[in-house]
C-alpha cells in the first residue's frame, strides 16, 4: 500500500509540479520522505522549522521572489537546522556568547545540514541555503565568512526570520521575548548581521501584522488563513463527539448530516479538509468523498472507519481519495493532532504553489 504523505502528495501537487516548481513528483515524493523522516514530531525544532518556514515565506512573498524558487525555500527553511543532530545540546543551549572553540563546533551544523542534503538531488539548491543561514551580511558569519550579496537571497532571508522565531519562543535556558523587542533586535542587526532592504520589509510585515507571530506548537496560519473543516455523519452521538474534538478558534467547522449538504458548502466556498462517516443519511461516506473530488480537488479527505472495518473501507482508498482513516473510537489527542498535521502539510502544499 502506498505510504500515506505519498498519497497526499499525489493528490494535492499531482500533475502540476513540473510546470510549477520544476521538480519531478518522484523528485517531491522522496524529498518529502526525507522531510516528513527529519523534522521530529513534538520538539522545540519541529514547531521552529515550520514557523521560519512560514516567515520565510511571507518575506519571500514580499520581496517578489520568482515563484519556482518557493520549493526551495520551503526545503531550506524547513530544514536550516537539520545538521543539529551533530552538535551537543551544552553548545546548541548555551545562554551566553560561544568560545571560539565552541563557535567554530556550531558552524558544523550548518555544513553537517548542507552534507546531508546536498546529496539528495531536489535538495541541491535548498542545501546551500542550509549551508548560509549563518553568514553575516558584514562578512563575520559562518561557515565560510560571505559578506553581502555573496550569500543567497534565500538564506539571506531565513537567517532574519530564524533569529526572530527564536528570540519570540520559549528556550529551556531563557523566556520568550517580546515581539516589540524582538524587533528592536532585529533593527539593531540592520547592516551588520542582516541584509538591510530585508530587515526593513520584514519589519514592516511584522509592524502591518502581515504575519502571525506565534509561539509553542506547528501553529502557523497566516492571519487571512482559516482552514475550512467540513464533517459529515449521519449518528447524533458520532457527530457530536467530532463537534467537540474538532471545534477550534483555528479552524471554521461545519457539521452536517448528509452528502448532499457537504456538497454545497464545498461549492459555496474553498474547503481545506472533508471528514465523513461511513454513512451520512444519503449516500455512503466514501461516495460523497468520491463527489468532493471534483468541487475539492485539494482538500485533506478524512474517513471515520470502526475498528473491524477497516479492512473493508481501505478498498476504497484510492478511489475516494483518502488520506487517512480515524478510528472509532477515537483517541482525542491522536485526533487533534492528526488533523493539525494535515493542515500544515496541505498549507506547506499550497505555499509550494506560490499560495
Ligand atoms: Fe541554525
Amino acid at each position: 500500500m502506498e505510504e500515506d504523505g505519498v498519497r497526499f502528495l499525489k493528490e494535492s501537487v499531482g500533475g502540476t509540479c513540473r510546470a510549477d516548481h520544476g521538480l519531478t513528483l518522484e523528485e517531491l515524493e522522496a524529498v518529502f520522505a526525507l522531510v516528513r523522516a527529519i523534522l521530529p514530531r513534538d520538539s522545540v525544532t519541529r514547531g521552529h522549522s515550520l514557523r521560519v518556514m512560514d516567515y520565510a515565506l511571507a518575506l519571500a512573498r514580499r520581496v517578489g521572489l520568482p515563484r519556482k524558487m518557493f520549493p526551495h525555500l520551503v526545503f531550506g527553511s524547513l530544514l536550516h537546522d537539520c545538521g543539529k543532530g551533530g552538535v551537543s545540546d551544552h553548545i546548541l543551549q548555551k545562554p551566553g556568547a560561544l568560545t571560539p572553540d565552541q563557535m567554530r563546533l556550531m558552524g558544523l551544523h550548518s555544513e553537517r545540514g548542507h552534507t546531508i542534503t546536498r546529496c539528495v538531488g531536489p535538495l541541491e539548491v535548498a542545501s546551500l541555503f542550509i549551508r548560509q543561514h549563518h553568514e553575516r551580511w558584514d562578512g563575520l558569519g559562518y561557515p565560510d565568512g560571505l559578506s553581502e550579496e555573496e550569500i543567497h537571497l534565500c538564506s539571506r532571508i531565513i537567517s532574519i526570520v530564524d533569529v526572530f522565531d527564536a528570540l519570540t519562543s520559549h528556550r529551556p535556558y531563557r523566556k520568550r521575548m517580546p515581539v516589540q523587542a524582538a524587533m528592536g533586535v532585529i533593527r539593531s542587526g540592520r547592516g551588520s548581521r542582516f541584509d538591510p532592504d530585508l530587515t526593513d520589509l520584514f519589519l514592516t510585515l511584522l509592524r502591518e501584522k502581515m504575519v502571525s507571530v506565534r509561539e509553542g506548537g506547528a501553529r502557523l496560519f497566516r492571519p487571512w488563513f482559516t482552514p475550512s473543516i467540513v464533517v459529515a455523519e449521519a449518528d447524533g452521538p458520532l457527530r457530536r463527539g467530532l463537534t467537540r474534538t474538532l471545534s477550534s478558534p483555528a479552524s471554521q467547522l461545519s457539521v452536517v448530516r448528509s452528502g448532499e449538504e457537504v456538497l454545497t458548502l464545498l461549492a459555496a466556498g474553498p474547503v481545506e479538509m472533508i471528514l465523513v462517516g461511513e454513512t451520512l443519511t444519503d449516500m455512503s461516506g466514501a461516495e460523497c468523498l468520491v463527489m468532493s473530488r471534483e468541487f475539492a480537488p485539494h482538500a485533506v479527505r478524512l474517513m471515520l472507519c470502526p475498528f473491524n472495518r477497516l479492512e473493508a473501507l481501505v478498498a476504497q482508498r484510492e478511489q475516494a481519495g483518502i488520506y487517512r482513516f480515524v478510528l472509532v473510537p477515537w483517541h482525542e489527542r491522536e485526533f487533534k493532532e492528526l488533523v493539525e498535521e494535515a493542515l500544515v502539510w496541505r498549507q506547506i502544499y499550497a505555499a509550494m504553489r506560490g499560495g
